[in-house]
């Protein structure tokens, strides 16, 4: 089983600690969430999964942390500037905006399911060419007043423009605030970061083609429509990885990537019928990609079109030698300069074959708190128990559980159990993250670990004095077994696969 809906882990994470509204005494700030004291051990345990899955445990990778205010030339170049941007129309009766591609593509659904069976040239044309917003079909059915306001119901639409994603902000304390000199971008992706820093890790590393630079980090999108929860934020954070590999290996590492990167998801425990791989069809294509593969996960499971359930969890691209190139100052064979701004030519020298290219790149590209979304409402669980209550079960894979294992005595009153349970809180502490409660009876302090995902639960009670051992409870079965204090470190460490 896993969450009904985006909104029952909505509530969950405000009731447990997980996430809040970020800005609430002040009414909120829309889109923007604050992680509790849960949520921020669940999104450090997605990063540190990702960085030993990603960067330790293979042998051709290294792991950067650029700035994230870098100097604007970076973002002319990659063509951000010029093209990240999405479309945008305005409702002319109640003033509300909207993104255009995501009415069209709402009403293109509509639509298409209508027509499915019955017109296979509507159909057709529908699923090629119209999927473009700019494209005369688009056009026409906004200023045909075929798309309704979902604010206000009507259909008096402007015309659809672009709209830069890119916060914008001034460097320097004597900046006037339109100084174009003084101008400079919140990082819309890390990628750039990696880019530009390709011949440092290189040549300091003594790096050989194919390897990767990973790097985990904010980034910021204006986002025209945020929403879905931590979905789609406007301050977010990603996991990405640019593999540089020779031109020619591309389409077949590209692929290798994708098989790998749906591996990992599966590793952290998400089920595998809530994954699926999307093609990007080429009008939805980046400017700098040959061929994008997502990873998607269920998020909408309560919508009733099947294809509307699903959205992107990752993006495994292939960026081809586009950012290296425009990053590079080397004149083209003509003579032209592809870059008269950097100082640096990014191609390398494949001391093999005695040949210099630019390298291919291969990037995944993962959102931290996308895949805490995604496992959290994979893990979502419900049972009722013998009394006919129903109780939430958290079932997080053990390495992104926020809490591994709980303490709790059985009598708080009797002075001996409560120091025996705080003397093994203590003592497993340094190896896994351990926490003591006492705050209730045993059944209400089961149940509160149960919800928010920990693992396992130790409880010393009055026959622990004397056998000096305690029941160990596990959360997804709710079977119990009986433990030597001596052996529970090194037994939990292994039911848990706690690595070091
Ligand atoms: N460097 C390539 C790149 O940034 P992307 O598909 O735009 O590609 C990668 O972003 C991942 O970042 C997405 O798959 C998603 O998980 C996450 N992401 C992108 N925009 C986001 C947003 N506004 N809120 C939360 N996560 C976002």
């Amino acid at each position: 089983m896993a969450a009904p809906n985006i909104e029952t882990i909505v509530s969950l994470s405000k009731r447990r600690g997980f996430v809040f509204p970020s800005s609430e005494i002040y009414g909120g700030l829309g889109s923007a969430w604050d992680y509790g004291p849960l949520g921020v051990e669940l999104c450090n345990n997605v990063k540190q999964a990702w960085w030993r899955w990603m960067v330790h445990e293979r042998d051709d990778m290294e792991g950067i942390d650029s700035s994230i205010i870098l100097n604007r030339q970076v973002w002319k170049y990659s063509g951000h500037e010029a093209t990240f941007s999405d479309p945008l129309v305005d409702c002319r009766e109640c003033n509300q905006r909207f993104r255009a591609d995501k009415l069209w593509d709402e009403y293109r659904h509509q639509v298409f399911s209508e027509i499915k069976e019955t017109d296979p040239r509507t159909k057709a044309l529908l699923e090629s060419e119209a999927r473009d917003i700019l494209s005369v079909e688009a056009r026409r059915a906004f200023n045909d007043r075929h798309i309704s306001c979902p604010n206000c119901g009507r259909k008096n639409w402007t015309e659809p423009r672009a709209f830069n994603l890119m916060f914008r902000t001034t460097i320097g304390a004597i900046a006037d605030e339109d100084d174009p000199t003084a101008l400079a971008y919140l990082r819309p992706e890390t990628a750039q970061g990696i880019f530009i820093n390709f011949l440092n890790v290189q040549t300091t590393m003594r790096r050989k083609i194919p390897f990767g630079i990973a790097q985990i980090g904010k980034s910021f999108r204006n986002e025209v429509t945020p929403g879905n929860f931590i979905f789609r934020t406007r301050e977010f954070e990603q996991m990405e990885m640019e593999y540089f590999v020779r031109p020619g290996e591309d389409e077949r590492v590209h692929q290798e990537w994708i098989d790998y990167c749906f591996g990992w998801f599966k590793q952290l425990g998400i089920s595998a019928s809530n994954l699926r791989l999307y093609e990007q069809p080429k009008e939805e294509l980046a400017h700098y990609a040959k061929r994008t593969v997502d990873i998607h996960y269920r998020f909408f499971p309560e919508r009733e079109d099947e294809d509307r359930q699903w959205d992107e969890l990752m993006g495994i691209a292939n960026r081809t030698d586009f950012d290296l190139k425009a990053h590079s100052k080397k004149p083209e064979e003509d003579g032209k300069r592809l870059n008269p701004d950097s100082t640096e030519d990014l191609s390398y020298f494949d001391e093999a074959t005695k040949e210099r290219y630019y390298p291919y790149v291969i990037e995944p590209a993962a959102g931290v708190n996308r895949t805490v979304l995604a496992v959290l409402m994979d893990a979502y669980s419900e049972r009722t128990t013998d009394k006919g209550e129903k109780r939430v079960i958290l079932k997080l894979h053990p390495a992104l559980a926020p809490i591994k294992v709980a303490v709790l005595p059985l009598a708080k009153n009797k002075p001996e159990i409560v120091a025996l349970a705080k003397c093994i809180k203590k003592e497993l502490q340094p190896s896994m993250r351990a926490v003591y409660d006492d705050t209730g009876g045993i059944g209400k302090l089961y149940a509160r670990q149960d919800e928010i995902g920990t693992p396992a639960c130790v409880t010393v009670d009055h026959q622990s004095l004397e056998d000096e051992a305690v029941t160990v409870r596990d959360r997804d079965t709710w079977e119990q077994e009986r433990v030597k204090v001596a052996e529970l470190s090194e037994h939990l460490k292994k039911r848990l696969e706690i690595k070091c």
